[in-house]
């Protein structure tokens, strides 16, 4: 039986529904009718840059990061993008008592010695400004350092008394953002926090002396034992400081919490790009693992708020000039995923094949295409991932990894692609240039841990639209409804099936976060709703509220209804659908088991399409819901606005 849509024609909407403004209520599913992750800052596309960390870890000098910065430029990396020169830890002496300014290191920076002034990084940033880049300072949430905390015996570590060791911004917050940004003129700073992690009272250099205690805020293990709270306040304490010292907008910050304190949940508000791991290591196993910190994430990455899986190490270890094959699909990932690209590699010595991998400009355009969407998975397993991301052109990049030691033969197929089965598909491959068509499927060899990059062009599956699930870059999960945040799950994936890889594949059984999803449930399961299953949808928790950019199309369209995942006993769910905070459309509430419901809304002329799911009476288990086949349309066949 065909159930009654609840529907609220725009122009009654409008007379009997007031805009709700974004401070009238409290409750974070009133609609705000804006975009809130964040927007300030330069970061409307990834980064890209170099930083010293991965080349030298603390041994830094002027010298190496000039020779590094010279070399990007004479080698053309400069004119291909990599604008960003960022020291990394150890470029601190200490901070100057009594009056707390910072002091940089004399002697590894000669060009800070100012005749009868305080020594200043003003002439380096000069410099770096002076051949057109820009330049990146390091910091660190709490009063001590990383290095000081967790590598003391690496070179460079902060002198002087305790106070004087003190160089975290803890405390300083202003004073030292005013110092790098105004005085010194940096354009980014990642702000590490180990400071916050690391020295607690029974900490062998705190009971020593040697370093004050600060109760540890995060505890990376726990976000139960984690003050969430503090951390975001102090974070965005720093954020409203750099805007105050710069106001101009240009400028990045890099919050670095290694995925801890439910930074996922916030960090895509507060800051331009989010590290979601531990560091990175320059070993296959280590890269696979921080991937899969981003894979499952891309509704968290938007222009201005990115997913950062920690810096690039192609160069270095398994991904040197003997294992091409291996920095390639590290490189090729890392664009796919809009991760930032800062290459870790001193360059003084790069070899012309590793200059030239970074300098893929077919590929470089992948990660900085404006649409910002971050590759959604298509397919899934132990073996091969298929990577999709819609780009600003309407054309997909895929790239097809191998993350085994094996040989693989494997079949990609228009459905990965959402493309139509019986239309021919281009494929032009990033790697080598060549282009090849294909109608259906396509087999593909892949040799061990190879990836395979293309741009495909093909028959959208929606002739008159576009689904949320291909353009996570403009859905911001603004209320996920994950109501105890945990810290993401081992993954778990199956071998390579019977069918190959057609299909979805065997997707890995595991808890999941309960992050909002594109095409499976929080929980990491197939869409389904009464036994029937959906495809290219988003599955989220109820009592959320997803922010989606209309982008201009007119008409938004889904099939929503509570997953049968869910617990039997789910309160009743009602979805409804706001525009520029204007309520649109509404179900009545919606029981498990009942089928999924057709939503629709005239969204004509709306800028933010608000999707909010509330429950009248919290269950005790989180229940998954769908906006099942989610679309933003253009029936009459106009252009979007
Ligand atoms: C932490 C960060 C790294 C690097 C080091 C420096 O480990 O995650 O990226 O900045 O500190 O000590």
């Amino acid at each position: 039986m065909k159930r009654r849509l609840h529907r609220i024609a725009p122009a009654i909407a409008a007379l009997a529904l007031a805009h709700v403004p974004a401070s009238a209520s409290a409750d974070p599913l009133d609609p705000t009718g804006r975009w809130t992750a964040n927007e300030r800052g330069d970061a409307a596309l990834p980064p890209m840059g170099w930083n010293s960390w991965n080349a030298f870890t603390s041994d830094i000098s002027e010298e190496k990061i000039m020779g590094s910065a010279e070399a990007i430029l004479r080698s053309g990396l400069a004119a291909k993008g990599y604008r960003y020169i960022n020291l990394d830890d150890g470029w601190w002496l200490k901070r100057r008592q009594p009056d707390g300014r910072m002091m940089p290191r004399t002697a590894q920076f000669p060009s800070t010695i100012v005749p009868g002034g305080d020594p200043s990084l003003r002439p380096f940033t000069d410099r770096l400004h002076a051949m057109g880049f820009k330049a990146g300072i390091y910091s660190d949430i709490g009063r001590n350092s990383c290095g000081q905390v967790y590598t003391s015996t690496m070179p460079n570590q902060p002198e002087g008394s305790v106070a004087e060791r003190e160089v975290g911004l803890y405390g300083h917050i202003d004073q030292d953002i005013r110092l790098y940004f105004q005085d010194w003129g940096f354009d980014f700073i990642k702000v590490d926090g180990c400071g916050i992690r690391g020295l607690p009272a029974d900490h062998p250099e705190v009971r020593s002396g040697r370093y004050r205690a600060l109760p540890p805020l995060v505890d990376s293990d726990t976000v139960a034992r984690t003050d969430v709270a503090a951390v975001r306040r102090l974070y965005g304490e720093v954020a409203d400081a750099i805007q105050r010292y710069r106001p101009d907008g240009h400028y990045i910050f890099s919050i670095c919490l290694w995925g801890s304190a439910d930074v996922r949940a916030w960090g895509k508000d507060v800051g331009g790009i989010s590290r979601t791991s531990e560091d990175i290591a320059p070993s296959w196993a280590r890269m696979l693992h921080n991937l899969d910190t981003v894979a499952r994430r891309p509704l968290y990455a938007h222009p201005g708020s990115w997913n950062d899986p920690d810096m690039l190490f192609v160069g270095t270890g398994d991904f040197d000039e003997h294992h091409l094959t291996e920095a390639r699909s590290h490189f090729a990932l890392w664009a796919m995923v809009n991760a930032p690209l800062s290459i870790g590699y001193d360059l003084r010595h790069a070899s012309p094949a590793l200059l030239e991998l970074l300098g893929n400009e077919r590929i470089i355009a992948i990660d900085q295409d404006p649409a910002g969407n971050q590759a959604t998975l298509a397919f899934d397993s132990d073996e091969v991932q298929i990577f999709v991301k819609t780009l600003a052109s309407g054309d997909k990049a895929v790239a097809v990894f191998n993350r085994g030691s094996g040989p693989v033969d494997m079949k990609l197929t228009a459905a990965h692609l959402a493309f139509a089965d019986a239309a021919e598909i281009g494929l032009t491959d990033l790697w080598s240039g060549v282009q090849s068509r294909f109608t259906g499927e396509k087999e593909l060899h892949l040799a061990s841990r190879e990836t395979l990059i293309f741009t495909a062009r093909g028959t959208r599956l929606l002739a008159d639209g576009v689904y949320l699930s291909e353009q996570p870059g403009s859905v911001n999960p603004a209320v996920d409804g994950v109501r105890t945040p945990q810290p993401d799950p081992l993954v778990h994936r199956a071998p390579l099936q019977w069918q190959g890889t057609r299909g979805k594949g065997d997707f890995p059984r595991y808890g999941g976060w309960g992050g909002a999803r594109v095409d499976r449930t929080p929980f990491d399961q197939p869409q389904r709703i009464a036994g029937q299953w959906l495809g290219n949808g988003i599955g989220v928790l109820a009592n959320s509220r997803l922010e989606v950019r209309s982008g201009g199309y007119r008409q938004f369209r889904a099939r929503v209804g509570i997953d049968d995942s869910a617990a039997p006993d789910a309160a009743p769910v009602t979805f409804l659908v706001y525009g520029d905070g204007r309520l649109l459309a509404r179900s009545r509430p919606l029981r498990r088991g009942e089928p999924a419901q057709p939503l629709s809304a005239d969204i004509a002329g709306v800028r933010i399409v608000e999707l909010v799911t509330r429950q009248a009476s919290a269950s005790a288990a989180d229940i998954p819901v769908n906006w099942g086949e989610a679309a933003l349309l253009r029936p009459d066949g106009s252009r979007p606005d």
